[in-house]
């Protein structure tokens, strides 16, 4: 089959598409899954630049990519709730191969089924983004009904599904944003939109819950907004506990994990409406770098498709 692997650790140039990779047997607990669409995420090329070596010991050659939709094409003989031709979706074990490939195997307590409304490249946009901001809202910072909460980059893929699923929490959002994108981000439900070249939205005050998807100085600034007994999560980097102290907060870091029945809800929460997915780009296999420099450049507005077939 062909997949883009990295036989090394570095820039675009260690991606390689290559057209002799064998198809992947699977293990008694998983599926085998013919990958229609993968989609980039930023810890993609994180992986590939080595950055997360200490954390996650990849083996090489890695096949890179941990978003797929695809259709079941072996089953386990443990697995019970999957079967041949199924449409499915997953954000699988980010340790192990990805869906830059024809053919991934994934345990199958990690794969759900796709939800019907989106196509395959918006269903492959969903998995890493939007368990993300479920796992950031629901089990983090527990965000509840008539809490304030500021979301960072809401125009980015993660922010875009946090903002969703916060109006369907009850809260009321603010999030910063380039003035490009305002219309974006009110669209998808936001109260609030915060200029982040042109505002300074440290000013905002009385936050509930801080969702920090930027790190570095947005991350510092944002203490100063919670109210006392106020929550921050971010996904970027691990926040100071004494600063948590400092402001009468607690804080903590998010790395998202793979979750089916999470995925089971958002596809319920996607059948019904509820949560739109924007496409930023689409590539396909043989254009895996020109995929990866637009996630570098951090100006994505939504998710970048690997059209796989
Ligand atoms: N810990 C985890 O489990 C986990 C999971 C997913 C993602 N992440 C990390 O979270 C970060 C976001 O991921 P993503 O997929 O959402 O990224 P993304 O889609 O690439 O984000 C791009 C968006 O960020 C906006 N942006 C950039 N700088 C900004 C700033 N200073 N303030 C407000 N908005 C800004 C950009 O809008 P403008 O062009 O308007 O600036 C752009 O729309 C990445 O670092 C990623 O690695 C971590």
């Amino acid at each position: 089959m062909k997949a883009v692997q990295i036989k090394g650790f570095g820039d675009r140039s260690v991606l390689e598409l290559n057209d002799d990779v064998e198809i992947p047997t699977p293990a008694a607990n998983e599926v085998l899954i013919k990958v229609k669409s993968a989609a980039v995420n930023p810890v993609d090329w994180k992986i590939r630049e080595g950055y997360l070596q200490g954390m996650l010991n990849h083996t090489l050659p890695l096949t890179l990519g941990w978003d797929v939709s695809g259709e079941v094409a072996a089953v386990g003989a443990d697995v019970t709730h999957l079967k041949l031709g199924d449409a499915v979706y997953s954000r699988p074990n980010i340790a192990k191969n990805g869906s830059y490939a024809e053919y991934m195997t994934v345990v199958a307590d990690e794969v759900a089924i796709k939800p019907k409304s989106l196509s395959w490249q918006e269903a492959a946009g969903v998995p890493l983004a939007a368990l993300t901001a479920w796992q950031a809202l629901n089990e983090f910072t527990n965000l509840e009904a008539g809490e304030r909460v500021l979301i960072h980059a809401g125009s980015g893929a993660v922010g875009q599904f946090a903002i969703q699923l916060a109006k369907l929490l009850g809260a009321t959002v603010y999030t910063t944003t380039s003035s490009k994108n305002t219309e974006l981000v009110l669209g998808l439900g936001a109260d609030e939109a915060i200029d982040y070249k042109n505002e300074d939205f440290s000013e905002l005050s009385d936050i509930d819950v801080v969702f920090d998807t930027i790190g570095g100085d947005t991350l510092a600034n944002s203490w100063k907004t919670l109210k006392m007994g106020g929550r921050l999560v971010s996904i970027v980097e691990p926040p100071e506990e004494a600063t948590a102290t400092e402001y009468g907060v607690t804080a903590s870091f998010c790395f998202v994990e793979p979750n089916r029945e999470q995925l089971e809800k958002l596809a319920e929460i996607a059948d019904a409406g509820n949560l739109k997915v924007s496409i930023d780009s689409e590539f396909g296999l043989d254009q895996v770098a020109e995929a990866h420099e637009r996630s570098e450049t951090g100006r994505a507005q939504g998710k970048i498709i690997i059209n796989v077939s």
